[in-house]
C-alpha cells in the first residue's frame, strides 16, 4: 500500500519510527516531513500528505502533530479526504469499514510507538465494508465535503 505520511515537529520521531515499520512491512511510504524536530507547521506538511490520498498519488494516509487534532482537522478539509484523531486500535480498523476513513491522525504527545503501531497496522488492514448502509452514509458526508469544495 502507499501511504503518505505528513507531521510538525511533534510528531517527527513517531512519524520516523511508523515510516521504518510501515517499509519493513512492505508499504511505500511517501514522505512529506516534517524532516527534523525543529518547530514546523502542521498544515504545512499535512495538506500534502492529505492532497496524495485524494488525487490517488497514495493509498492511504497517516498524519501527526503533537495531540492528533490539529493534524485531523487539516486532513480532513481536503475535498476527499475522511479524517479524524484515533487512539485506540478498534476505531482504528472500524472507521475505514464504516465511515471509509482515509487518513489518520496520531498525536505523538499522547501515545507511544507500540500503541500507534498497533493503530497504523489496524488502519491499513482493514477496508471499506461497502454494506449498503455505509455506502449511504459516507454518501452523505461526500455531498457536504462536494457542497463545500
Ligand atoms: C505543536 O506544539 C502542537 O500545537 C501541535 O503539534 C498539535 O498538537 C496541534 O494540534
Amino acid at each position: 500500500m502507499r501511504i503518505a505520511m505528513g507531521t510538525d515537529h511533534g510528531g517527527f520521531h513517531l512519524k520516523e519510527d511508523l515510516k521504518a515499520r510501515l517499509t519493513a512491512a512492505g508499504h511505500e511510504v511517501i514522505d512529506f516531513g516534517t524532516d527534523s524536530d525543529a518547530a514546523a507547521d502542521y498544515p504545512d506538511h499535512v495538506i500534502p500528505a492529505a492532497r496524495a490520498v485524494a488525487d490517488g498519488t497514495a493509498d492511504r494516509g497517516v498524519v501527526l502533530c503533537g495531540s492528533g487534532a490539529g493534524a485531523a482537522i487539516t486532513a480532513d478539509k481536503v475535498f476527499r479526504v475522511r479524517s479524524t484523531t484515533v487512539h485506540d486500535v478498534y476505531t482504528a480498523h472500524q472507521a475505514v469499514e464504516h465511515d471509509g476513513l482515509n487518513v489518520i491522525a496520531l498525536g505523538a504527545r499522547v501515545i507511544g510507538a507500540e500503541l500507534a503501531w498497533e493503530i497504523v497496522k489496524a488502519f491499513v488492514g482493514a477496508e471499506f465494508t461497502g454494506e449498503e448502509r455505509h455506502v449511504r452514509r459516507v454518501g452523505k458526508i461526500d455531498e457536504l465535503d462536494r457542497l463545500r469544495s
